[in-house]
């Protein structure tokens, strides 16, 4: 058995003939249909087709074109609401009238994958303030956690603040892949490898639907980038596509079966995703056997024919150019360009989502969520997905009596980023101690600012740290900024970069001059630390000055507690990337965002996405380059080692070892099993993983049961997925990188399922 440690940290990953297990532990990657269809109020799948056959049966023309399509209802001071909305309909995303007589319920469309969302105060809340709700961490600090099972409790969190509001669908479950490090959204969604984001998002879904509220998953498909995204073509070739942002979707629907999913802005080979009828009658509705409904975007619409193409509804019809799913594709059906069939089967999908989440049982407000219980959950999420990316040492901070501790930049002293901008942005229980608006064009004018919660680190530290001062400054000038650093025990530099919907990052750059400002202090006090509240990976050229670099992601609800508790030793470091963190843009398939030069709208633009399925560190595999920190990586403060690893073959991989914790204070592990080579072909691919939380001296096996779908290459003309067969190489490590174990194994050769 080949065993190479590479640079990574040898200490963390030891192998050792240790004690036997503590127990054992089964975890099953990904395997189609681990939770079975139908929730805690629906019916069970067949039982609802036959019901929505029957519903739809009896519906006149005019009901059934009511239901293709929805309203959005804002009440912006910038957008008039649309007279056919209710008057006492509250402010949300969506709305579809339902149609009493038959027992089918409004549709009411809520956001979005970290909360339940208000835009500019539009709603007045159940307490008859502006309404407010709880705020998750961004999408890549649950990524970080690689904690599936919290991802059921986020979807129970956002089903209980959707229902208590009367919104009985949502619009979470963001699984894009991240293609572009320099990608506006990344922040919303949960990583670059579709086992990670599948489960999630999967279990965000089941979570949801549990609780009797319809989820979807988004954006479908390939809407990795914001800029021109309106008029962006996403080429990849289909095959590597079904082995990637595809494979996401496949795994979530299989996990979490959402009533619905939501196509996205560009097109995907040549055809807008509403309108695709490749992407969503074959390979959606076709081959992932996806039984529920397809809506759009806001403003995803060209015309009635994207319901001949696969669309089942057109969302905030009345941003269109047209309400192309009212008249335009009543006279179509009239005149024979589309079957009346097909309208049939679009109201029976969104009758069959209704009636197999259970929302037609139940109306108007429901119930008094936890919130107490959302804001523990927050802070967890926020504690397991902060990543410890470096440590000199540095941390657990153990500064000396009454130590001056400064704290530097992103308005430390006023509160933490709560989260990315865009229609995930929240409107925090508690308020927020600032709002930095940036001014944007167009539908999205409003939604560049940066948002504050509080506690801040200055607070949130001091709290940790009651007998030190804490001194802040405002990093506007990195003289100034030395001087305190030079005069201070401690310093911590606290660098943010706001990132949101509708904008791309030009560079990996920190804005600012946040770099210059951290060379300056860290000239003067190497080994100082430094806090980032970003959405994706930056580039750190002082990096080899600092002592200590946590990646904070934006935090939600949690503020800055989370950060000060890791800093100050109460919590123990367990985010792992779920992203690679590249040595710079250079490294990665496209060095600057395709079409950043245009105005957007003003032209056409093509990504050529070669990589196919090759995303982030199975692009780093393929290419032999190393980032700067990898898929996978997270220190901790205390050590794990690894033993006992077994790995069979035959018609997958099942492989088992031991985990121990060999440090001196409890902590979570991630063990990763990865393919990494195929037969004498360079392929890397995670298998599987589970987060562990040991005491120190504890240890517990884990087994790993391969999805084949990660194994194999999917063959587009015979659509279905083939293993070669032959000798196929497992590695076992703390990271997409470091090998703590490795053993080849035969797989048999062979072709199954779509
Ligand atoms: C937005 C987003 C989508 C959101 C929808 C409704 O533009 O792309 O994620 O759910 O519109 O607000």
């Amino acid at each position: 058995m080949a065993i190479r440690i590479s640079r990574r940290d040898f200490a963390k990953v030891a192998l050792s003939s240790l004690g036997l297990a503590t127990r054992r532990v089964l975890i099953v990657a990904a395997l189609a249909g681990m939770t079975a269809p139908g929730h805690a109020q629906g019916l069970p799948p067949d039982a609802a087709q036959v019901k929505a056959r029957a519903t739809e049966a009896k519906m006149t023309d005019d009901e059934r074109f009511g239901l293709l399509r929805n309203l959005m209802v804002v009440n912006f001071k910038t957008r008039k609401r649309d007279d056919r909305v209710p008057k006492d309909m509250p402010q949300l995303a969506g709305w579809t009238q339902g149609v009493p007589r038959l027992g089918i319920p409004d549709l009411l469309f809520t956001d979005a994958s970290l909360g339940i969302t208000n835009p500019s105060h539009g709603r007045v809340g159940p307490d008859g303030k502006p309404d407010s709700g709880t705020a998750l961490p961004a999408g890549m600090a649950m990524g970080s956690s690689w904690n599936v099972p919290a991802a059921r409790r986020v979807g129970a969190m956002l089903a209980a603040e959707a229902k208590q509001r009367g919104f009985n669908i949502h619009l979470g479950g963001g699984v894009t892949l991240v293609r572009e490090v320099l990608g506006g959204r990344n922040f919303e969604y949960f990583s670059e490898d579709p086992l990670l984001s599948g489960l999630l998002g999967g279990e965000v879904v089941a979570g949801t639907q549990a609780n009797g509220v319809m989820a979807t998953l988004k954006h479908l498909s390939m809407n990795n980038q914001e800029t021109n995204k309106f008029r962006l073509d996403a080429r990849v070739d289909p095959a590597a596509h079904r082995e990637s942002d595809l494979l996401a979707f496949q795994i979530a629907i299989e996990r979490g079966h959402p009533g619905t999913l939501m196509c996205g802005y560009n097109k995907v080979n040549g055809a807008y995703n509403c309108g695709n009828g490749p992407l969503l009658q074959d390979q959606v509705k076709g081959q992932l056997k996806f039984p529920g409904f397809i809506h759009s975007d806001w403003q995803a619409v060209y015309g009635w024919e994207f319901a001949a193409h696969g669309l089942d509804m057109q969302s905030g019809a009345q941003l269109d150019e047209q309400e192309w799913f009212d008249e335009p594709l009543r006279r179509a059906v009239a005149d024979g360009k589309v079957p009346r069939a097909r309208i049939s089967d679009m109201v029976r999908r969104i009758l069959y989502a209704v009636y197999v989440s259970g929302i037609d049982k139940w109306q108007g407000p429901q119930g008094t969520p936890d919130l107490a219980q959302h804001q523990a959950l927050a802070l967890d999420l926020s504690r397991q997905g902060v990543v410890l990316l470096k440590n000199d040492k540095v941390l657990p901070l153990a500064p000396p009596q009454k130590a001056t501790i400064a704290v530097i930049g992103g308005f430390g002293h006023l509160g933490q980023v709560l989260g990315g901008g865009g229609s995930s942005l929240m409107e925090p229980i508690g308020g927020t101690t600032l709002d930095v608006r940036l001014g944007g064009e167009g539908l999205l004018a409003r939604v560049p600012n940066i948002r504050l919660i509080a506690p801040g680190p200055v607070q949130a530290l001091q709290e940790q740290f009651p007998d030190a001062t804490l001194v802040y400054d405002d990093g506007l000038f990195p003289e100034r900024a030395a001087l305190l650093a030079r005069r201070s025990d401690v310093v911590i530099l606290n660098l943010i970069r706001y990132e949101g919907e509708g904008y791309d990052n030009p560079s990996m750059a920190l804005p600012w001059g946040q770099d210059a400002l951290a060379d300056a202090v860290l000239s003067v006090k190497p080994g100082g630390i430094v806090v980032l509240q970003t959405g994706s990976a930056v580039s750190m050229p002082w990096r080899n000055k600092a002592g200590a670099i946590l990646q904070a992601w934006y935090q939600g609800q949690a503020g800055a507690t989370a950060v000060a508790e890791i800093i100050a030793g109460k919590t123990n470091p367990s985010g792992r990337l779920p992203v690679t963190w590249y040595e710079s843009v250079e490294q990665t398939p496209r060095p600057k965002i395709v079409g950043a030069e245009i105005a957007p709208g003003s032209a056409d633009t093509m990504v050529e996405y070669k990589e196919g399925a090759e995303v982030g560190y199975r692009w780093m595999a393929k290419t032999g380059k190393e980032p700067l920190y990898p898929f996978g990586h997270g220190l901790t403060y205390t050590r794990f080692a690894y033993s006992d690893f077994v790995v069979k073959g035959g018609d997958t991989v099942r492989a088992s070892f031991t985990v121990r914790n060999i440090g001196d204070r409890p902590g979570a592990d991630v063990p990763q099993v990865y393919l990494t080579d195929a037969n004498g072909e360079t392929r890397q691919r995670l298998l599987g993983f589970d987060r562990v939380e040991l005491k120190p001296g504890e240890s517990r096996n884990v087994t790993i049961t391969a999805d084949p779908r990660l194994i194999a290459r999917f063959d587009g003309k015979a659509n279905t997925w083939r293993i070669g067969g032959g000798s196929h190489r497992i590695v076992l490590g703390p990271d997409a990188q470091t090998v703590a174990a490795s053993a080849n194994v035969t797989l048999r050769s062979r072709s199954f399922g779509r």
